[in-house]
This record gives C-alpha cells, structure tokens and sequence, in this order.
C-alpha cells in the first residue's frame, strides 16, 4: 500500500459519512492536544528555550525553502523505503525521544502506545531513557518495526553499560547518544510553574528497574522514593567531552549516533572516532535559544559526514517539511512534538494519524512533484524562496 493511499481512505470513509477524528495539520491539532494535558505536562512539552524564538525559527525555516515541480515524469510508484544500519526501512520518518511521552498519554503509558505505533506504522520510535515504563516492556511492543535507545548517559559509567547492555539485550537496533541536554536549558514556561516532571519522580523506569542504580541506593526504590530522585539528579547529566567518545564507541557494537551535532567540525570529528550516524537537532528549540534554525545546519553536517548517515529532527510538521530535509541530505527524519499531541489526543491511534498523514502528504508531494524516489531528492530540487 502507498502512504498517499491514506487520503484515499479518507474519502471514501466520508462516503459512509464518517470523517476522520482528529485535525489533518499540526497547527489545529496542537491546541487540542494541549487542552487534553494537565497544565505540568503541557508546559513541559509546547515549551522551549527562552523566548522560544529558535523553537518558532526552527519550524520558519522549512519556509524558506520550496520544491520546485517537475512534469512529465511519471512518478505513478514513489519509493520512500531508505536503508539505515543494514536495515532496510519502508519511509525515512522516525518518531524522535520524547521523554514525557508516558505521561502524555491519558493512561499515563504513552511509551508503550508509541512503541505499538511503529508496530503498526513501520515508523522506527526512539526511546528516550526517560519513560514511564522500562525499556524492556517499551521494545515488546515494536513488533516487526526495528527500534532505537537514546541514552542521556550519566556520570556513573558502571550505570551508562548497564544501560545499554539493557538496551542491546532488550533488541534495540541502535543507541542515540543526546549531547546537548547534560544541563537543562532555560525554559521560562516550566519555571514559572516551577514543574520539572523528572524530579517529581516521573519518567525514571529505566532507573529504577536498572540493577547497578538499585544497588547505589539504600533501600529499595518502592521504599524510598525521595532517595531515587536525590541519586538521579546526582548523576543525570554528564558534560561529556571527546575524551569520553572512545570509551562510548567501546561498549556496543550496536550502530551509535550522536544527536545534537549541529556543526560540520563536530559531524568530522564524529565520524573520526568511528560512530555510525550523525544527527542533526536542536532538540526543537528546547535546550538552547541560540537563535539559529536546525535546518539552516543540515546541509554544511551532510557534506561533512560523507558516507555517514545524518538523521534531522527540529520543527518538522509537515509531509513537505519531511521532503525538504530529505533534499538537503537527510537520510532519515524525525519529528517530535506532533506525534505527542496525536498520542495526547488519542493514544496509538492518535500517533498512527499523525505518522500517517505526514506520510502520505510526503509521497503525494512527490507524486505531484515528480519525484519518485529519495534518490531524486537533492539540493538541486529546492529553490530557496526568500
Ligand atoms: C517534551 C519533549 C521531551 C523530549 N525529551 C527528549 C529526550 O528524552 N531525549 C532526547 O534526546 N530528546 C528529547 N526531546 C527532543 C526531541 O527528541 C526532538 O529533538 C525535538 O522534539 C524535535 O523538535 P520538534 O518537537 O520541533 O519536532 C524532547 C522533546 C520534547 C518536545
């Protein structure tokens, strides 16, 4: 089945009188979802860095850029499928880590809605270290959908190999090392509320399911909880340096990426120290209000990884904002916020519609466009517009 098949789905489903549930465009489904969250949630996840004006400029970026139409050219089959790791993918769209992602759900296991999302889609998910339920249980529920651990890798080093030991064990088909979030940015919306949900006790399963974090404590988590949030925010965030690279490549033979790499000199010295992919974020304007847009990057981390897969992630909402990134050299995309709001609104289906949409607007864009395959998405196919 085609991913633009979707719309067809739609209409015919309007024939028996029945339209789809929830909004088709990120912009009307964003003030849903967050009028469905409780206030803590919702500022934790439509908040960014600052006055999150790198947050807008991220999502404003894909507008400077248009795909220029090209007829006659036949594009009846659109091939989205990419290779990535050895793996060979139906599309290039991943779910990125979302730590939050359990409380968005209304049952308060949005992990695991999301994992049952890539099942049903083929949409690789991302799993955060930060979940409500352990890593193991998320990774039951990808079903033939390969899936990814990010790792937000402490400071205690017995802690980090046990988590992606875990990890490995668990059939995760790679590890995402997150660079930019050892320090929590300046969110403004989160501070005025004074609600950071990690020391609240949330999202830390992988903590306290992990048995080197349960033998650094005195009693058992269950027993002390206060104590778990105390360890944990001892040894969260970790300013990892190039020192720490080579140790990092040294535990997995899994393919290791590395996310928030934003410069080309980064992206070379990346692939020197032997990782698999590079990924280029901002963490969607979350961390840093620095100013400048993911996008604006891409191109100059694709020239410099050469053979190495880069993954993008930063202000995706569209099917067309997928294409464009893939023009500029992505070789997968991911998208953040949208699919926590489908997940807030309607749990696994929520996600499925919004995967799916995304999706088919894609391939239809292709089709429209006259470009049937990734291969014929290059630079060349962009025009910058202002
Ligand atoms: C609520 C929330 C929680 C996030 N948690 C994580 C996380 O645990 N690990 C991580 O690497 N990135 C995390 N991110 C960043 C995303 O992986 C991604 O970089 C970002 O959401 C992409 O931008 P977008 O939301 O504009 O699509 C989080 C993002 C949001 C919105």
């Amino acid at each position: 089945m085609a991913f633009a098949d979707y719309q067809n789905e739609i209409y015919f489903d309007g024939l028996r009188g029945v339209v789809p549930r929830l909004p088709m465009t990120c912009a009307e489904l964003e003030p849903l979802a967050l009028a469905a969250m409780p206030p803590s949630v919702r500022s934790y996840v439509a908040g960014g860095a600052g006055d999150e004006h790198t947050q807008r400029a991220n999502v404003s970026a894909f507008e400077q850029w248009g795909l220029v139409p090209r007829m006659l050219v036949g594009a009846k089959e659109r091939d989205l499928s990419v290779d990535l790791f050895g793996m060979r993918l139906p599309s290039p769209l991943f779910m990125a880590p979302v730590g939050v992602l359990g409380l968005c759900a209304q049952d308060g296991h949005g992990d695991l809605a999301t994992a049952r999302a890539a099942a049903r889609t083929g949409v690789p998910m991302v799993a955060s270290t930060l979940t409500v339920d352990p890593m193991e249980q998320v990774a039951g529920e990808f079903g033939d959908t390969p899936g990814f651990f990010q790792l937000y890798t402490p400071t205690d080093r017995e802690l980090a190999e046990s988590l992606v030991h875990r990890a490995e064990r668990a059939g995760f088909k790679g590890i995402v090392v997150t660079l930019d979030t050892w320090i929590t940015g300046w969110r403004p919306r989160d501070l005025a509320v004074s609600n950071f949900p990690q020391l609240r006790g949330h999202c830390l399963a992988n903590y306290t399911s992990d048995p080197v974090f349960r033998a650094r404590l005195a009693k058992s988590p269950e027993d002390d909880p206060a104590a778990v949030v105390m360890l944990w925010a001892q040894i969260f965030g970790n300013p990892l340096t190039w020192d720490d690279l080579p140790w990092l490549r040294s535990i997995t033979d899994l393919p290791l990426i590395l996310k928030g790499i934003c410069h080309p000199d980064d992206a070379r010295r990346a692939k020197d120290a032997g990782v698999d992919g590079i990924y280029c974020s901002n963490h969607g304007g979350r961390q840093a209000n620095g100013g400048l847009p993911a996008l604006h990057c891409l191109p100059s981390v694709v020239e410099a990884a050469g053979d190495l897969p880069v993954l993008f992630d930063s202000g995706v909402r569209s099917g067309t904002d997928v294409v464009k990134a893939l023009a500029l050299g992505a070789r997968a995309v991911g998208v953040g916020r949208p699919y926590a709001y489908g997940l807030a609104l309607d749990g696994t289906h929520g996600i499925v519609h919004v995967l799916r949409t995304l999706l088919a607007e894609a391939d239809l864009l292709m089709a429209v466009d006259g470009y049937p395959t990734l291969a014929d998405l290059t630079p060349d196919a962009l025009h910058r517009t202002r």
